[in-house]
């Protein structure tokens, strides 16, 4: 079986927009509705639609707040690919996952020796992204001192590279996404006020998957025949997934959602049958009670390394950093883990 991408691509140049379709039926499945990369038919994403396309034509600031797997990277892409930058690159970057004293030249380059290891000079993504959208997830994870450097940029559509003395400008327009309360972030994880502000120029909420009404079995429906095209099958969920799909509330959203059609699909010969997850991760789940956590005797080691980087990181209230200085690794390592894990995985408190 070929493998299959389940993730959009994170940096592209030239748009491939699809039509702006809000009425559009996709897949034959009856009732499904899409807006470039985005499906669902309920009226939060229907008003999400309205609100792209009206700052899709602008140059604004976005700033995308929603849980993880709502389809931030998505609303970002399909900004992109429905305003006048569509012809030039999108680029992604994942600043939690960049060492802070990295992001700097990542973001704006660097002139060769401006620090141990610069054998080289290189431009960074806001030159890449010249014309372009630059999309900077997980904004709030940016350390306050580098946030400075980046609300100039914005303010002033002009940089220096690390080393560097030439000004330079650069037409970048910037979508930044999170996945916390920016009100929040700014009281406790250190994100700038000013900087809020301007990124929030124009808000858009992704909306978890459980507010979104009737949408899980579209969205299954949909994913299923993209697998059944792809593979020149016809596998269709039994009646108790369907059952599953409503009754599940879906923590990790459509990211959730997606990958156990997936994995259920490979494992049906032609009835897909989706294992409720609570059930299906009930047994092998650790226990945390406080800042303790039991891990059952012969639960393989893997899982054993994952509930403990998951219950960490819960305890730490889902500050990665803190998280993953207590478990003695990188930013980078724990954020490498992460995207493996599914998020319907986390352990439970104090439960036998
Ligand atoms: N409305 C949607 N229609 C179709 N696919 C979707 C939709 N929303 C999300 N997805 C899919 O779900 C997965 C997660 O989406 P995405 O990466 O955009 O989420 P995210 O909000 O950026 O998550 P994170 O906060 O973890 O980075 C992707 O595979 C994406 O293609
Ligand atoms: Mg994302």
């Amino acid at each position: 079986m070929a493998s299959i991408d389940l993730d959009s691509p994170t940096v592209t140049a030239g748009g491939d927009a699809a039509a702006p379709g809000k009425s559009r039926v996709t897949d034959g499945i009856a009732g499904l509705k899409s807006y470039g990369l985005l499906y669902g038919s309920s009226p939060v994403m229907l008003d999400l639609y309205d609100q792209i396309e009206r700052v899709a034509s602008t140059d604004a600031t976005a700033l995308v707040i929603g849980e993880s797997g709502t389809g931030k990277e998505l609303i970002a892409r399909t900004i992109h690919d429905h305003s006048g930058r569509k012809d030039a690159p999108f680029i992604a970057v994942n600043c939690g996952a960049i060492p802070d004293e990295l992001i700097e030249a990542e973001l704006f380059g660097h002139e060769k020796g401006s620090f141990t290891g610069a054998v080289q000079g290189r431009i960074g993504y806001f030159e890449h992204a010249n014309g372009g959208t630059l999309f900077l997830d997980e904004i709030t994870e940016m350390a306050p001192v580098r946030q400075v450097k980046l609300l100039r940029a914005l303010e002033t559509g002009t940089f220096y590279r690390v080393g560097g003395n030439e000004l330079i400008h650069s037409d970048v327009r910037v979508i930044a996404a999170t996945n916390r309360d920016p009100a929040v972030a700014v009281k406790e994880n250190g994100l700038r006020e000013d900087l809020m502000y301007r990124l929030a120029v124009f808000p858009l909420r992704a909306p978890p998957l459980r507010e979104r009404e009737g949408d899980r079995e579209l969205l299954a429906q949909h994913f299923l025949a993209a697998l059944n095209t792809q593979e020149s099958t016809s596998k269709s969920f039994s009646k108790r997934s369907i059952e599953t799909l409503r009754t599940w509330s879906w923590p990790g959203n459509v990211r959730e959602l997606k990958n156990a059609i997936y994995r259920a699909f490979i494992l049906a010969e032609k009835t897909v049958e989706l294992p409720h997850p609570h059930l299906a991760s009930r047994v092998k789940k650790a226990v945390t009670q406080g800042d303790a956590m039991s891990v059952w005797i012969g639960t393989p080691l893997a899982d054993a390394q994952k509930q403990i980087i998951l219950g960490t990181l819960k305890y730490c209230g889902g500050d990665k950093r803190r998280a993953a200085k207590a478990l003695g690794v990188s930013l980078k390592t724990l954020y490498n883990r992460l995207s493996t894990y599914g998020t319907d995985d986390a352990p439970e408190d104090g439960e036998p």
